[in-house]
């Protein structure tokens, strides 16, 4: 009995050990031609209807593309409409070339050319597919026979395109041996050449020449050998514009048309977000992202991000990963710990030092630059480190919690996202916060406080104590505030508690600014224990944050 996998071969490389491309960079940005309203709307369960159309078209200008596939004019009258409608109600920008599919067969290239009509700029793009596969089981037919019919389509089309010389339309040719990568590379070579001849190509007049990967079949690093033979023994490469068309059955689209770039190809056709036929043709948003976070110009325009995939998805009515490189609601959030420390540090040594380059680890692009914020980063749950909770509080809130405190706060939303089972949001990591440090008035609570400065330099401390349910005057002297304090309460069962640490900073500016003060103390049980304080009054403020302390212990005691 075959096992299952025994019944695939697997794909031949070519065998190219001259290649080059593995030395090569890419340093600049291909031409980019987007198939979204045809290869990508085909695929769509429900394609799109005209506003869809028009509205995904409009978008893909506001990006920046500068040559679309808008559809297959010939395939069906919806597809026909929606193209007169962008020619006729002059939705095409003059710097924007649009691009028509046809298959090289007589009469659907004459439909074609009826609907381009009135069209400043267009490319036809003819294709018929040259593969080894398809000429055994589709055509029955030898490699001649598939030439003859893309030379008399090329044939047919420059005709054509002679006839219109008085309409002042600038049409481009385009042809794809569909299956490129599935045909012999001598085949390739040979159909592509043959159709140039026909087409009249030249150096002042080039075709654009396509290169699908109409199924991958094998490593990105086969189809750049495939690209790079193609490029080596072609004709007259000066009049060709190689462009490349990757699909992304084995999920390397995009490092397909990478390594394409890197073996000659100076076009890429592809989809925003990669949606097209089966698993979608490679994604343009991501290659050009990529190029980008290398300090390559795109020459696209990726800072609406949020903007475009609403289009995308209302459009589609597809949704995109949470995973989706760059674009995913995911995907500039840290989970971990360590990863948010390191964000955070990364975050600070931008603003410290003014660097010019993006040096923030874990994120490869600044989320600004393509419309997204800083602060969703950040992501509260049980796995979040002890830094992740007080960077919200500090970025979100104004507390900068001393650094010795983070185990302590982070160790209560550690415990409350185990007790509720989900992770918190930033306002839910700040009502943990007030509930624990600044709301905490039980058993003791300040009710009035007066502070005197003696002549001595000793303060006095006068004030109002509730004690669970009765209120006691006090009054004791020492060498400051917090002291005069802890002296004037001994005697309603303050005692024993230890000052270990104080820090303080301004919670906001203006006239009714406020101070906020942490105190560390150690309790009579030897556990050591943070308590907060809010004033206006930085001194009160501290004392508060004695009285939060000690709140807590006895709290945390009881729980114990
Ligand atoms: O994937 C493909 O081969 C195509 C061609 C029509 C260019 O979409
Ligand atoms: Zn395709």
């Amino acid at each position: 009995m075959k096992k299952a996998w025994e019944k695939y071969r697997p794909f031949v490389p070519i065998g190219l050990p001259e290649r080059s491309w593995p030395d090569r960079v890419i340093t600049e940005a291909p031409v980019w031609c987007s198939v979204d309203l045809r290869d990508g709307n085909q695929a769509l369960v429900e394609p799109m209807n005209l506003e869809e159309k028009l509205l995904f078209f409009k978008t893909l200008v506001e990006i920046g593309f500068k040559e679309i596939e808008v559809g297959f004019p010939s395939a069906s009258e919806t597809e026909y409409e929606i193209l007169r409608a962008l020619i006729e109600r002059n939705l095409i920008p003059d710097d924007v070339t649009i691009q028509v599919l046809v298959q090289a067969r007589p009469h659907l290239i004459r439909k074609t050319f009826d609907a381009i009509d009135g069209a400043k700029n267009v490319i036809i793009h003819f294709y018929n597919s040259t593969s080894t596969l398809q000429r055994k089981v589709v055509f029955h037919k030898e490699m001649e026979g598939v030439i003859d019919i893309a030379v008399e389509g090329a044939k047919l089309i420059r005709e054509l395109t002679e006839n219109r010389k008085d309409k002042n339309m600038n049409i481009t040719y385009e042809y794809s041996p569909e299956s490129f990568s599935g045909t012999e590379p001598e085949n390739a070579v040979m159909i592509c050449d043959k159709v140039m001849e026909a087409l009249g190509a030249t150096p002042e007049n080039k075709v654009i020449l396509n290169l699908p990967n109409t199924v991958e079949n094998a490593t990105p690093n086969c189809f750049a050998d495939q690209v790079e033979y193609f490029c080596t023994h072609l004709k007259n490469k000066d009049s060709a514009i190689i462009s490349v068309h990757p699909h992304n059955d084995r999920g390397c689209g995009v490092a397909a048309t990478e390594l394409a770039i890197m073996a000659g190809a100076q076009r890429v056709e592809g989809t925003v977000f990669g949606n097209g036929e089966r698993t979608g043709n490679a994604d343009i948003m991501v290659i050009a992202l990529n190029m980008f976070s290398q300090g390559i110009d795109p020459k696209l325009d990726f800072s609406k991000m949020p903007y475009i995939k609403s289009v995308y998805e209302k459009c589609t009515k597809m949704n995109i990963n949470e995973r989706h490189p760059y674009a995913g609601a995911l995907v500039f959030t840290a989970f971990s710990g360590s990863h948010q420390d390191a964000i955070n540090k990364g975050i600070a040594y931008m603003k410290d030092s003014g660097s010019e380059f993006w040096e923030v680890p874990y994120l490869p692009i600044d989320p600004a630059d393509i419309g997204r914020e800083y602060e969703p980063i950040i992501r509260i749950n049980s796995q979040s480190g002890k830094g992740g909770a007080a960077y919200i509080m500090h970025t979100n809130f104004g507390y900068d919690l001393p650094k010795a405190m983070h185990p302590e706060f982070g160790a209560l939303v550690k415990a409350e996202c185990d007790r509720i089972g989900a992770e918190l949001k930033p306002d839910e990591v700040y009502s943990l916060f007030e509930q624990e440090y600044l709301s905490i008035h039980y058993p003791y609570n300040l009710k009035s406080y007066r502070l005197i400065d003696n002549n001595d330099s000793t303060t006095e401390f006068e004030g109002v104590i509730r004690y669970r349910h009765q209120d006691y005057n006090v009054r004791a002297k020492g060498n400051g505030p917090v002291d005069a304090f802890f002296s004037a309460v001994k005697s309603i069962g303050i005692h024993d508690f230890e000052f270990i640490t104080y820090s303080e900073h301004a919670l906001s500016s203006g006239a009714d600014s406020k101070a906020v003060a942490y105190i560390k103390l150690r309790s009579p049980n030897g556990s050591e224990i943070y308590g907060v304080g809010v004033d206006n009054n930085i001194l009160i403020a501290s004392i508060k944050g004695v009285i939060c302390a000690v709140n807590r212990s006895m709290k945390h005691a009881k729980e114990e």
